[in-house]
């Protein structure tokens, strides 16, 4: 199967785009032919610093190798550098509805967490996501909960482009775990965990050892006392509970199990030592490659051609069936 799937350079990533996304890319990747992109042109979207861009940019490519993206198995390339991403981009705005655009939850979302910058492209975003992977006909896209609305776009757009010009793209299915998909804030177990809140609300990848027990030891928890699986009534706990399942390969249930008697506090203390172990090669990982930035510059350089290729392909096909060749 043809896998694609995104990645803003906004922050740093945390363990819930690795446990919802990133984690799935580094499976597929086996047996599938794989394509990652560093989405600039998307983060452009929210304020952002043009002199930090290339440096995020750099970060984020890091950050999903040292996660397990292969680049020999895998192709990993920047959006922009691929200019059909925009071109296709600009001709699904010409068969998408308005309304489609405007009852979107993160567009929502984000007008009201940017009041001041609420542009066209923000509104616009999940078009050119369905470019993003319809550039490559891509056949299903690993994602977390939150991204499922623009999947839904995507095979709306694939159906009603080929509907209009003759049968061009396949609908991509959205691939999204059962379990781990919507990881939470470590203070506020209600909100799903998000680059842009406060660091301590979110377990970065390469976060240290320190910071690490910091933030679990004072993530908040619930009422009572015991260690229980019960997202409604115990929403800190549980969010803890599976991120602790996740990593440990152990049932939430076993887990339960295992912390019979004991308080949150050797609860939390555990799942530290948990997290500061599964994270350690990552750390080492980024360290080493943060000293090799020729080796990769060439990787996104090569990604970028492999993309190119495929871009350009699609392209020909779309012109000729829009009538613009
Ligand atoms: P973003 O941080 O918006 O660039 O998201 C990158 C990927 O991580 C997307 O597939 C998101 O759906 C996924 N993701 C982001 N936040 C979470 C979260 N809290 N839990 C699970 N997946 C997430
Ligand atoms: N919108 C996605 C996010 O915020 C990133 C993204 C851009 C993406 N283009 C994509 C994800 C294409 C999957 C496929 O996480």
């Amino acid at each position: 199967m043809r896998i694609f799937s995104g990645i803003q350079p906004t922050n740093q990533l945390h363990i819930g785009n690795y446990l919802g996304a990133i984690k799935q890319w580094v499976q597929l990747q086996k047996d599938n032919e794989c394509i990652y992109c560093i989405v600039d042109l998307h983060a452009l979207t929210i304020p952002y610093d043009p002199k930090t861009l290339q440096q995020k940019i750099k970060e984020t490519s890091i950050a999903i190798m040292a996660a397990g993206i292969d680049p020999e198995k895998s192709i990993i390339f920047v959006q922009s550098q691929v200019k059909e991403h925009a071109e296709l981009g600009w001709l699904f705005n010409t068969i998408t509805p308005i309304g489609e655009l405007e009852r979107m939850t993160q567009y929502k979302d984000k007008s009201k967490k940017f009041k001041e910058n609420i542009n066209a492209g923000l509104l616009d975003y999940p078009v050119l996501q369905t470019a993003d992977v319809l550039l490559y006909k891509g056949e299903a896209v690993p994602v977390g909960k939150d991204q499922e609305q623009h999947i839904e776009l995507m095979r709306t757009l694939a159906r009603k482009f080929n509907q209009k010009f003759g049968q061009t793209f396949k609908e991509p299915a959205s691939m999204i775990l059962k379990e781990g998909a919507k990881i939470m804030s470590l203070v506020d177990p209600k909100k799903k965990m998000s680059k842009s809140d406060e660091a301590k609300s979110c377990i970065f990848l390469f976060d240290s050892p320190e910071d690490i027990t910091k933030k679990i030891m004072s993530a908040t928890t619930d009422s009572g006392k015991e260690v229980k699986y019960n997202l409604t009534k115990k929403p800190g706990i549980s969010n803890l509970l599976m991120i602790y399942s996740l990593l440990s390969g152990k049932t939430t249930q076993d887990l339960e199990k295992e912390f019979v008697g004991k308080n949150y506090g050797e609860f939390k203390k555990s799942l530290a030592q948990v997290v500061v172990q599964y994270l350690e090669p990552f750390r080492r990982k980024q360290k080493e490659l943060m000293t090799r930035e020729v080796y990769v510059q060439e990787i996104l350089k090569q990604g970028q051609h492999k993309a190119q290729v495929i871009a350009q392909e699609t392209m020909r096909e779309v012109r000729e069936k829009m009538g613009l060749i």
